[in-house]
Parts: C-alpha cells; structure tokens; sequence
C-alpha cells in the first residue's frame, strides 16, 4: 500500500531539485504547485467510463496519483469526484487517436506529477455489427485508430518517459479482450484490432526489458460497463450460431486485479492474465483452448481427468502432454506406475533389483489416474517400504528397486505426503542401499513442485539420518526453489552445505552465484544488500569467463536448459537491481548482447 502525503512544506527547500531526488521518507517529487511524497502516477486512458473509471477508483484507494483521459469532460469530472482523493486525480481531455493529444496528455503528467509509473492503455470501442463484407472502410478504420493506432502512441511516449526518469522504468497495461484470441462473429474490426493489440504486449514486454518496463495484458470477458451492456442487452450470437444470453461481472473485480499488478514489483510482470464469468459459454472458449492458452479453469473444465494435477498444467507441461513423449527428466508426471513392475506384476524378481524400473512415461494414463488410484498406488508403496527395508527386513524379503522413489515422489500430492517419503530414507540407508544421484535431483524438485523446499533443505542438512547426498543439480533445483520467497538464511544455509558435499563453492557456479545474488537482492535487510554487492564482482568474473551464447528458448526442458533458463532470468533481475541501486551495470548490458541469443 502506498502512503500518500501532501507535503506542505516551504517549497524553497526543494528549490532547484529536479529531477525527484531521494530522501528519508522516499521519493520527493516536485511540481509547479506541491510537493508529493511516495505516490506513484498513473495515465488511465478511457476513464470516463467503465473499466478506466473502475480502475481509477480502485487504483486511488490504493493510494495512487492518476491521470484521467478520455473525450467526455464531463464523464472525467465524474470519475475525478468519485476517486479517494480528487486532488490527486488530474483531469486531460483528448482523443486517444490523435498524436497532437497524446503527447499533450504525456507532457502535462510530466509536469504535474513529476514522473509515470504506469500507464493502463484502456480506451477502446466496439464497431457497428456487421458482417465483413458489409463493413464500410472508415468504420474498420476508426476501430483501428482507437484500439490499436491509440496503444501504439500511448506506448510509445510512456516508454520514452519510463526510460528518461529516475528511477528508470514503469508499466504498462493494455486492455486486450478475449476477443484478442478468439472472435465473435461481425465484431471484426475489434478482433482484429485487438488480436494485433496482443502483439503489442509482447513487442513492448520484450523491448521494454532493458528499461525495466513490464508490460501486461488483461484479456477481460463480459464485464458490466457501456460498451459490454451495449453488446449483451440482449441475447449474443454464439460461434455456432446459437444465441445465449451471457452472465457479466462486475468492472470492479478487473480493476482490483490491475491495482494488484500495478503493485507488483517492477522485476515481476503478468504477461497476459484473463478475467471473466465462471459461467460464461463454453462455445467461445473452444479455441482459446485448442490454442493452448489455457485458463487454468478452463483446462478443468475440458479435462476433469486433471482435476488433480493442478500443479502440472503450465504450458510446459502441456505442450509435452500434447506431443505424448517426453524423457523422464521431462515430465515427472508421465509416469505410469501401474505400468511399472512395481504395481501389478507380483513382488519384483531380485535380478530385477539390480536394474532400475524406469518409469515409460505414458501420458494418458498419467493424466487419467484418478485421486483414488493414485492414493492407492502411493499407500501400497509406502506399506511395501516399510515391510521390505529397514535394519530388520523380514526373511525372504522383496528386494525394491531404487525407482521406488520416484514413483513415491511422483504420487505424493502433498508435502505431508511427501514428507512421509522422507521419513523413510532412513530405512534404506539401514538397509545397507544408496541412492542414485538423480534421486536426489527428483526430490528436490518435487519439493519445489510441492512448494515445500524446507523439506529437501531438512533432508540435505542431515546426511547422518537421511542419507542422501546432495547434488549439483539438486542444489542449484533448491536454491532455485528458495532464493526469491523464502528467507535468506536458507539460502544461506543451502550455500554452505554445497562445501559439505564436497560441491564447488556457491561463488564459482554461474547458476548458483547468479540466483544467491538475486535471493540477497530481494531480502530487504540491508546486510543481505552488502552480501550481494561483494558477490557481484564473483558473479561479473564467472559471467566474463563463461562461454556463450546463451538462449532464453527452453526446447524440452532438458535439466541444464532448465538451469540455463533460471540463470538468464536472474541476469535479468540482477540488472534491474544493479540499475536501480545506481550500480555499474553496463558491464553485464554488454555480456547480455555478447552472449545471448535471440530464441
Ligand atoms: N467490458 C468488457 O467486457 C470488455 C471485454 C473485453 C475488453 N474490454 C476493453 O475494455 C476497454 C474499456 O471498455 P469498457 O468496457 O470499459 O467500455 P466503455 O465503458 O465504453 O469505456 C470505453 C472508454 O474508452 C474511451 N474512449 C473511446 N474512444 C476514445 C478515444 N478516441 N479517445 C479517448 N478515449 C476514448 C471512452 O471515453 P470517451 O467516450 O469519453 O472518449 C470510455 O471511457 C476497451 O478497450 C474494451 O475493448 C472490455
């Protein structure tokens, strides 16, 4: 939450200081008429109505400075009287189409409030409905003057202004639709406009990186304002023709969700996040699903058989199980135990103890199992544990294979039931067995999947009751899994286990100084600050030795492209972070454009 203070001190204090210079109590911004303290400003385009009107709303409550643009003078004053706080809401009249207004609206922000820290490109309109061929040109054409030529300038003078002010950076929102993925029939023109608006998300996600500009967009779905309650006042034809009267929410449920983004850290972006009814027709989400954007409910709703499995549809995972082969390493969840030896076929024969049961992932039947079986499979395996290891097994006893855990790892659904697992290492090491290296790599990652890497850090700190050796991977999986939400002892702590394991030191693995560097970055006690300045140098050294190029692109997600991928992002953060602080930063701009490729 954002404090907000008129300051109402003598000016001449200030006098002479701008840009905003840095103070005690935050930022200090100076304008023509005050002083302002720690408010951030933003351009809501289309606020006289709807979901800019919502947003400003919402947006001030939370304590935010705003900029009202629209046509309607008189629609703006409405929305300025019905914010937190009017004086901090300033009102510019202009057409979001016309170059000569935007960059009016950009100048006058600048010098009423000092700087931008977001901008909601939101202004839009809907065409007459007509079919394609029946559509005049100037009618296709205002659509594409407002929706998509009004986001390109208004994107263009904020990234100009995001990357002269200090401190470097903004964020931009740009209100698509799910009209931007699928259409609805005779809305052409505004499918068209905002199908190319998505492109513009990505262009200025992509572009505005080195600035520190995050750029997202909301692709809403019925949400109660002029436009929508113009379009659904009635029944509205479906893409099959059908015409169903469609539910709508409220606009205050998508302005909440924006004033939550524009909160987010500038390292954090929403590339794209939709809102819309539970209940709305199925028919026009068919495509959104068969083009692989999935919201995640809408993925429940077309395969229950998931239902459990909420953890495994990123679009990574997806994509694998659209394919239908993966390694292993690729998909955790492509194991099918019934398949293994382990379940149906009898006690495993002791030759086979010597080879490992290597899950063959099969993906239908992975994504089949219901909760029940895998229960089952996950109690039957724990009791066979505990009646064929430990210091006494019985006489006669079955010998298990070591794939064992990851069949049990892959079952557990829970970090209760992933703990048990754990629990039961011991038993092995009594029984005189070792793990293989990459079961210590599986668990690690299966605690990050579970959200509980406490546990593998409890696990890896107690060699002596648990036996398991950590590995590289396995710590660089950890530290991963740690070093942004959890506290910065643990990593701490993971670093120094990396020389108990005999590993090479924290400072002289890429993956693994780049991600302690940002974890220290992140914690905001100043010590944790000290610890990532001298690690810098370390990391600067490591960078300059490595060889390039390096991509972004994951191509089924081998573990070093995983750990490739952490690392590059991390790059990204630590530049952020080194920008903002002031530091020398170019240094690591130019290892970036040596070193990474295009993907
Ligand atoms: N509501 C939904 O269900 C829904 C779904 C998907 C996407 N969206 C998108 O959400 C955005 C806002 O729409 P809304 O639903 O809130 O509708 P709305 O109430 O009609 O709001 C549209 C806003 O855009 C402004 N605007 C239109 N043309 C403009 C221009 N040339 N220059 C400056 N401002 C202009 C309007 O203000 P003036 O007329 O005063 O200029 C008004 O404030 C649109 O981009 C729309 O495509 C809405």
């Amino acid at each position: 939450m954002i404090t907000w203070h008129h300051a109402r001190e003598d000016l001449s204090i200030h006098k002479g200081v701008w840009p905003p210079i840095t103070g005690p109590t935050g930022l200090l911004r100076r304008t023509t008429t005050r002083v302002f303290i720690m408010s951030k400003v933003a351009i809501i385009t289309g606020a006289s109505s709807g979901i800019g009107r919502a947003t400003a709303f919402s947006l001030s409550r939370d304590g935010w400075s705003i900029v009202l643009f629209a046509r309607r003078l008189e629609k703006l004053q409405e929305t300025q009287k019905m914010c937190e706080d009017p004086f901090k809401c300033f009102i510019v009249q202009g057409d979001v189409s016309s170059e000569e207004d935007v960059l009016r609206l950009f100048r006058e922000t600048v010098e009423h409030f000092g700087r931008l820290d977001l901008l909601f490109n939101n202004a839009g309109v809907l065409p007459p409905e007509l079919p394609i061929e029946d559509l005049p040109l100037s009618a296709f054409q205002n659509v594409v003057n407002i929706n998509l030529t009004g986001v390109f300038l208004c994107t263009r003078e904020a990234i100009k202004v995001f990357k002269s002010q200090s401190p470097q950076g903004g964020r931009i929102i740009n209100n698509g639709s799910i009209s931007a993925y699928t259409p609805r029939p005779h809305l052409s023109p505004y499918a068209a406009t905002k199908h190319a608006v998505l492109g513009m998300t990505k262009s200025t996600s992509l572009e505005g990186r080195k600035y520190n500009i995050a750029c997202t967009q909301v692709d809403i779905g019925n949400a109660s304002s002029e436009m929508a309650n113009g379009l659904h006042s009635a029944a509205v034809q479906q893409a099959d023709g059908r015409l169903v009267q469609e539910p709508m929410i409220e606009a205050k449920y998508v302005a909440d969700t924006i004033t939550h983004i524009a909160s987010l850290p500038l390292e954090v972006t929403v590339l794209t996040f939709n809102i819309m009814p539970t209940s709305i027709p199925m028919t026009s989400l068919i495509p959104l699903v068969q083009r692989g954007l999935r919201p995640t409910h809408v993925f429940r709703a077309a395969r229950p058989a998931c239902r459990t499995r909420v953890i495994h549809q990123t679009s990574v995972a997806l994509k694998k199980h659209q394919k239908g082969a993966a390694s292993e390493d690729d998909d955790l969840f492509g194991v099918a135990p019934e398949e293994d030896s382990l379940f149906g076929a009898g006690p495993a024969s002791e030759s086979t103890s010597s080879i490992d049961v290597t899950p063959t992932p099969t993906p239908s039947s992975s994504t089949g199992k219901d909760s029940v079986v895998r229960l089952n499979q996950y109690n039957e395996l724990v009791q066979r544990l505990k009646d064929h290891t430990g210091s006494k097994p019985p006489p006669g006893g079955e010998q298990i294979p070591t794939s064992i855990w990851h069949h049990l790892f892959d079952l557990a659904t829970t970090a209760e039931q992933l703990e048990q697992v754990a629990d039961s290492f011991p038993r092995w090491r009594d029984k005189r067995r070792v793990f293989r290296p990459a079961t210590a790599e599986r668990f690690a990652r299966r605690c990050e999947e579970l959200h509980c890497p406490q546990l593998a850090l409890k696990v890896f700190s107690d060699h002596s009751k648990y036996g398991l050796d950590l590995t590289l991977p396995a710590a660089r999986r950890l530290l991963h899994a740690l070093h942004q939400e959890h506290p910065l002892q643990d990593c701490i702590m993971l670093a120094a286990l990396y020389r108990v394991y005999n590993l090479p030191p924290v400072s002289s693995d890429l993956v693994s100084c780049t991600l302690l560097v940002v974890a220290c970055y992140t914690h905001p006690s100043p010590h944790a600050r000290v610890v990532a300045d001298e690690m810098v140098p370390h990391l600067r050294q490591l960078l300059e030795s490595s060889k390039g190029p390096y991509t972004l692109k994951m191509t089924n997600g081998a573990p070093a492209e995983k750990e490739e991928k952490w690392m590059l992002r991390a790059l990204y953060n630590v530049k952020a972070q080194l920008q903002k602080t002031g530091h020398e930063y170019r240094w690591l701009d130019k290892w970036m454009g040596n070193n990474l490729q295009a993907s």
